[in-house]
């Protein structure tokens, strides 16, 4: 059982838990992620790990209401328990001395991004981060970011908050500008990555994706999180979630993303119901 230690809003629907979990926070490394299961009838749902505090024994994760489970997580207290969490899952973050890079994070992709930025900055790097949303409302960690980065630019897409602009723009203007920038990370929803990507092939411009391919176990056995890299077939939960972003089939990774709509649409409306008839309470 892992004790949720606290909760925070960190957006009107993102949550932050900060949970107990000594194991898993002696091994975890910027990049990794955990397989999540609220109690014992419960999906395992894959959140990266967003921070972790090695002494205190806890791992950080923020996550967004988007469906059933992770509505339901967002109903959970300071004091409740999650009946699992495995971790750390997945390769770490290559961090090593690239000279400048940029750190790209948009929406709930922040989260995953701050502790890469954190680790890029204490290996010696120049850091500059791009940190965006679709509104001020999915907004979060502009302090932290602030914190790790040597710049930081933030922008909003329909521009209720900083500058009006999608992530791809402050992007595209650092890579045409005089610097030189050597290395990328963008994490956040997988059509922002796909644009990212889109936007460095020009320049050449290593730029590393983290994928979030539907999983099931994330230990290697089930191929729920298959995707083609280079032409080759990867297991996200085993071979990432890091890979390099120019070699990644978006497209099929979009749509098996999409396999699943129709339960989880069902999934999400049955839950809706139960607690609007209060027959259920989390
Ligand atoms: P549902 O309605 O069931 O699903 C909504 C959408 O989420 C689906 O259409 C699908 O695209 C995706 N999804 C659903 N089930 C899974 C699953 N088992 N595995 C992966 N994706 C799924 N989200 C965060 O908010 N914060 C994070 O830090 C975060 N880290 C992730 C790290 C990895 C390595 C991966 C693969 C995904 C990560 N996600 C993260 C996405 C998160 O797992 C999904 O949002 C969550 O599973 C949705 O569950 P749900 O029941 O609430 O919504
Ligand atoms: Fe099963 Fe990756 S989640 S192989
Ligand atoms: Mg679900």
């Amino acid at each position: 059982m892992y004790e949720i230690l606290s909760k925070q809003d960190v957006a009107p629907v993102s949550k932050l838990f900060v949970v107990s979990a000594p194991e898993i926070a002696r091994k975890a490394k910027p990049g990794q992620f955990l397989i999540v299961r609220t109690d014992a009838e419960g999906e395992r749902i894959p959140l990266t790990i967003a921070d972790f505090d090695r002494e205190a024994g806890t791992v950080t994760m923020v996550f967004q209401e988007v469906g059933k489970t992770t509505k339901q997580m967002g109903k959970m207290e300071a004091g409740d328990v999650l009946s699992d969490v495995v971790g750390p899952l997945g390769l770490p973050s290559e961090i090593e001395y690239y000279g400048t890079v940029l750190c790209v994070g948009g929406g709930v992709g922040i989260a995953p991004v701050y502790p890469i930025a954190r680790a890029l900055k204490a290996a010696g790097n120049y850091v500059i981060s791009i940190i965006g949303a679709r509104n001020v409302n999915l907004l979060f960690w502009e302090d932290k970011m602030r914190s790790v980065s040597d710049e930081l630019i933030v922008c909003t897409d329909d521009g209720s908050y900083a500058r009006k602009a999608l992530v791809t723009e402050p992007m595209k203007e650092l890579l045409g500008s005089v610097r030189r920038i050597d290395r990328i990370w963008a994490i956040g929803p997988a059509i922002m990555m796909k644009f990212c990507t889109l936007t460095s092939k020009p320049f050449n411009v290593p730029t590393i994706v983290s994928l979030n391919s539907v999983m099931v176990d994330g230990t290697g056995m089930c191929g729920a999180c298959r995707v083609e890299v280079g032409g080759q077939t990867r297991f996200v939960c085993v071979h990432g979630p890091e890979f390099d972003g120019h070699q990644v089939n978006w497209d099929l990774l979009l749509s098996r993303q999409r396999m699943y709509l129709t339960e989880e649409k069902r999934a999400t409306e049955e839950y809706d119901h139960e607690c609007t008839c209060g027959t259920r309470a989390v």
